[in-house]
This record gives C-alpha cells, sequence and structure tokens, in this order.
C-alpha cells in the first residue's frame, strides 16, 4: 500500500490562508504519490512533497520562511529513512530555495547526519545546489510578521505557548510529510524557516531526528510541527513513534505526545504519521493545521479540528 500524508503546519492559520494553505497541501500530497506510482524510492516521495511546499510562498520554508531577529532568512530540514534509520539534515543554511534536497544529500553523499550554518551552504554549492539572492525567500507576509514579532520570547508565545496560543492571531511554522511505499519502507521529511524574530544561529526542532521527524519501517514514520524548543526536549517526534509501537492508534498516538508536551514543557504543535501498515493519522493542538493525505486513491484534507474531506484523486 502506498500512503503520503503531508502538512503545512500547525498555527493559528488566518482566514485569507486557509484556502492557499488547503490547496498547498493537497498539491504535495499528490505530488508525494505521483512519485511513487512512478516507481519513485519513498524518500524521493516525502522529497518531492516537501519541495512543493517549500515552494509555495504560503508556507513557512523555503519561500516564505519567516525572519530572524536580523531580518534574515535560516532554514532548517530534515529527511530520514526508515529502513536502516540513515537521516540527513541541514541546520541554520540560507540562501537556497529547497533546503529539503541539501538534506537528502547530506543522507546520501556524506557520513553525517546534520550540516550546519555556512558548512552547510559550502556542502549545498559542492554538489551544485543552486544559491539564490537571499531576498527572492522573503514574503511581504513574512515582513510584516517580523515587523509586529521583534522580539523572540513575544513570538513563541504568540505562536505556541499554552497559555497564550488562543489569544493571539499570528505565525507561521513548518511544513513535512510522511509516506509508506508498497515495499513497507517508510520516510519522513521537514522543512522550516523556524519562528519569527528567533536569534540568529538558532536551531529548532526540525533537522533533529526523534523531534522533527522520524521513520523506522519497524513502526512508521511522522512529520512533527510546531514551537521547536518544546518539541525538542520532549522529542516528539519519536515520543509519537514510541506511541505507536505500543499498539496506540496513530491519531491517538500523536494526541497523547501532544497532551505530554503541553503537560511538561507548556508547548502546542502538531504532526502527521502514517504508521508501517498504512494507518493515516494526524492531530494538532494548536487553533488550526493544514493536511492532506493520499491512500488508495483517494485524497483526504482538513485544516480546522474535526474538519475530514475526502475525494477522489
Ligand atoms: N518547529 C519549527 C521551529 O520551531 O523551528
Amino acid at each position: 500500500m502506498e500512503v503520503v500524508v503531508v502538512h503545512g503546519g500547525a498555527w493559528d492559520v488566518p482566514e485569507p490562508l486557509w484556502e492557499a494553505s488547503l490547496e498547498g497541501v493537497k498539491a504535495a500530497a499528490r505530488r508525494g504519490h505521483q512519485v511513487l506510482r512512478g516507481g519513485g524510492s519513498v524518500v524521493e516521495a516525502v522529497e518531492a512533497a516537501v519541495v512543493v511546499l517549500e515552494d509555495n510562498p504560503a508556507f513557512d520554508a523555503g519561500t516564505g520562511s519567516v525572519l530572524t531577529l536580523d531580518g534574515e532568512v535560516e532554514m532548517d530540514a530534515l529527511v530520514m529513512s526508515g529502513a536502516r534509520l540513515r537521516a540527513g539534515a541541514v541546520a541554520a543554511i540560507r540562501s537556497v530555495a529547497n533546503p529539503v534536497k541539501v538534506a537528502r544529500l547530506v543522507l546520501e553523499k556524506t557520513p553525517h547526519v546534520m550540516l550546519a550554518g555556512s558548512g552547510a551552504n559550502q556542502f549545498a554549492a559542492a554538489h551544485g545546489h543552486p544559491q539564490v539572492p537571499p531576498h527572492t525567500l522573503v514574503t511581504p507576509h513574512a515582513r510584516r510578521e517580523w515587523e509586529t514579532f521583534k522580539k523572540f520570547s513575544k513570538s513563541v508565545d504568540s505562536l505556541f505557548n499554552v497559555l497564550h496560543v488562543q489569544q493571539q492571531r499570528s505565525g507561521h511554522d513548518t511544513v513535512g510529510c510522511a509516506a509508506l511505499d508498497s515495499l513497507g519502507h517508510t520516510a519522513a521529511a521537514t522543512s522550516t524557516g523556524g519562528i519569527t524574530a528567533k536569534m540568529p544561529g538558532r536551531v529548532g526542532d526540525t533537522p533533529v531526528p526523534g523531534a522533527g521527524g522520524y521513520a523506522d519501517d519497524q513502526v512508521g514514520a511522522v512529520s512533527t510541527t510546531g514551537h521547536g524548543e518544546a518539541i525538542l526536549r520532549v522529542c516528539l517526534a519519536r515520543h509519537i513513534t514510541a506511541t505507536m509501537a505500543t499498539g496506540v492508534p496513530v491519531s491517538a498516538s500523536i494526541e497523547s505526545s501532544l497532551e505530554h508536551m503541553a503537560q511538561r514543557v507548556a508547548g502546542c504543535g502538531g504532526a502527521v504519521a502514517v504508521s508501517r501498515e498504512g494507518e493515516v493519522g494526524m492531530a494538532f493542538s494548536t487553533p488550526r493545521m493544514p493536511w492532506a493525505y493520499v491512500k488508495h486513491r483517494r485524497l483526504h484534507y482538513g485544516i480546522h479540528p474535526g474538519q475530514h474531506v475526502e475525494e477522489d484523486l
């Protein structure tokens, strides 16, 4: 069975972005599924789905990434293959349109798991990954958000803190994909510009295996989104797969892991996941999270709590 599930970030998506976010995640899920149907590997599928999201300015990843305190774009991305638990990641990379492609190169071309900062950029250039002028990644929305949240602590509280998230109406966060192919192989990919007004050099959960994503053919694959510092402290992606491994249904595994994160570190977020049997789950503790998946040639999607629309591919 082939399954591709994606998310476009757990946050309080404002109404003007609902349609673009839904169309974006639907296109990404379709693209990942096309790759699998065309004989591509599960790693190629999650990469392709995330590229669609990185190229869409509605999302905080690639083009559309939020800005650091200094007004720059620094991005994190992860690709993980569940067959042998191999992972590749980049952290605080600049001036590339598709960090997820560089993360996959790290997985496939180096003995390392993560490259950061200028080293990641040098590696990307050495492998022919095009550098783009930094301003081409910056959208008016990201610039406005940066003007609003000049202080990191204010933006984090506003975006993700359990006590504040219901009362504030701005933010952005992360894209990702989890997939299963017909051979039973799993993969996950996650990509982000991080959190508005983060300190230069700050690295969140996204590139860290076990936090921003995880894939293990013995259990399934997951991609997470939300407050990176909270996710890192509870190892959210690994917490979810560990819960799935005990036989708890996929959505319930995500929900209980998010509840754990809320209780222990007062963080909000969300995740999508697929089990090795092809069971799909998604959940979020923020007001909204656009998600979509393809399974049995049907497209499923939603953005609001409890929303689940289904149609033919
Ligand atoms: N979850 C993305 C970040 O905190 O950077």
